[in-house]
């Protein structure tokens, strides 16, 4: 969950670019956003961010039964853009972000915020209203290109913060050795898994309802080797895009640039018209 990642890291964004959900999600799968080219100061603006799954697909659930799949999403805006308030937010777009609530990572981090978690089936695609800052009133700003960065998830993760492994995840021999026993554990479910070591040591082994197993009592295991099936079905990607702040300014004067460029053409072709008239004429002396 992104609260697991305000819990635990003061920054969602390693100095290498990997933003923290990768390290619990640790499936990858891809995530896709979309900004404008461009924006003008102080203006909103959508940013999609799409998290494509198969909404056919159930996952294990922690108590082992199967279930439909949640979103969630973290997006990390460059200083002095925020999530447009609401009156700033014009009818048509508030009916695409629905009732996505955008929690701001942190105390610090005001301009980074996560999404989630939240009904895949209604959310695999999420808009997020942006407010452009305006450099006339925000004197550290200055018209640049800015990069935006995002995490997105579906599906659960497979590490919890204490570092035990969650049910959606593969379960491994942690000795070699020979299967003696398997036993169902308990009403929750799951089983109880014995290894009997080389020297004769019995170890035993929790796994959780859920993932299903692939051994049988009997078979020799190596370490490290999978006793039952990984079920996650999920997984984490992170994208970057680039966003323009646009000075009106520039694109006015772009404009009385091309103006100024079509009466040149003009002009010209007006004055080989005259030069060619001067040409005839001087032929019919
Ligand atoms: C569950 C998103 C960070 C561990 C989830 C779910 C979402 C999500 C949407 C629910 C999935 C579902 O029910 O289908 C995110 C995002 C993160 C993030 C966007 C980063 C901002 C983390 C971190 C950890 C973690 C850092 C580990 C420390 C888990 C686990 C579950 C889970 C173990 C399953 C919980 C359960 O059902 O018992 N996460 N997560 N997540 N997340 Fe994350």
């Amino acid at each position: 969950y992104p609260i697991f990642a305000q819990q635990n890291y003061a920054n969602p964004r390693e100095a290498n670019g990997r933003i923290v959900c990768a390290n619990c999600h640790l499936a990858e799968k891809p995530i896709e956003i979309e900004v404008p080219q461009a924006v003008l100061p102080d203006t909103v603006f959508e940013a999609v961010v799409k998290i494509p799954y198969d909404k056919q697909i159930k996952q294990v659930l922690a108590n082992g039964k199967k279930g439909d799949l949640n979103v969630g999403a973290v997006l990390i805006l460059p200083d002095g853009f925020e999530i447009a308030p609401p009156d700033r937010i014009p009818e048509e777009m508030k009916a695409k972000v629905g009732k996505l609530y955008f929690q701001p990572y942190s105390a610090e981090k005001k301009t980074i915020f996560v999404v989630g978690p939240v009904p895949g089936k209604k959310y695999s695609e999420m808009v997020f209203p942006i407010l452009s800052p305006d450099p006339a009133k925000t004197k550290s700003i200055s018209y640049l290109k800015y990069p935006i960065y995002v995490g997105g998830n579906r599906g659960r993760g497979q590490v919890y913060p204490d570092g035990s492994k969650s049910n959606n995840t593969i379960f491994t021999a942690s000795a070699a050795g020979k299967i003696t026993a398997i036993e169902p554990a308990g009403k929750k479910g799951g089983y109880t898994l014995t290894i009997e070591t080389a020297n004769g040591e019995s170890i035993s082994e929790k796994l959780p309802p859920g993932p299903e197993l692939v051994v049988n009592i009997g078979d020799i295991v190596g370490v490290d080797q999978a006793l039952t099936t990984n079920p996650n079905v999920g997984g984490f990607g992170q994208g970057e895009t680039e966003v323009v702040l646009q000075n009106p300014l520039r694109i006015q004067g772009l404009l009385v640039f091309f103006l100024f460029v079509l009466l040149a053409q003009v002009f010209l072709v007006l004055k080989k018209k005259q030069f060619e008239k001067v040409q005839l004429a001087e032929m019919n002396f």
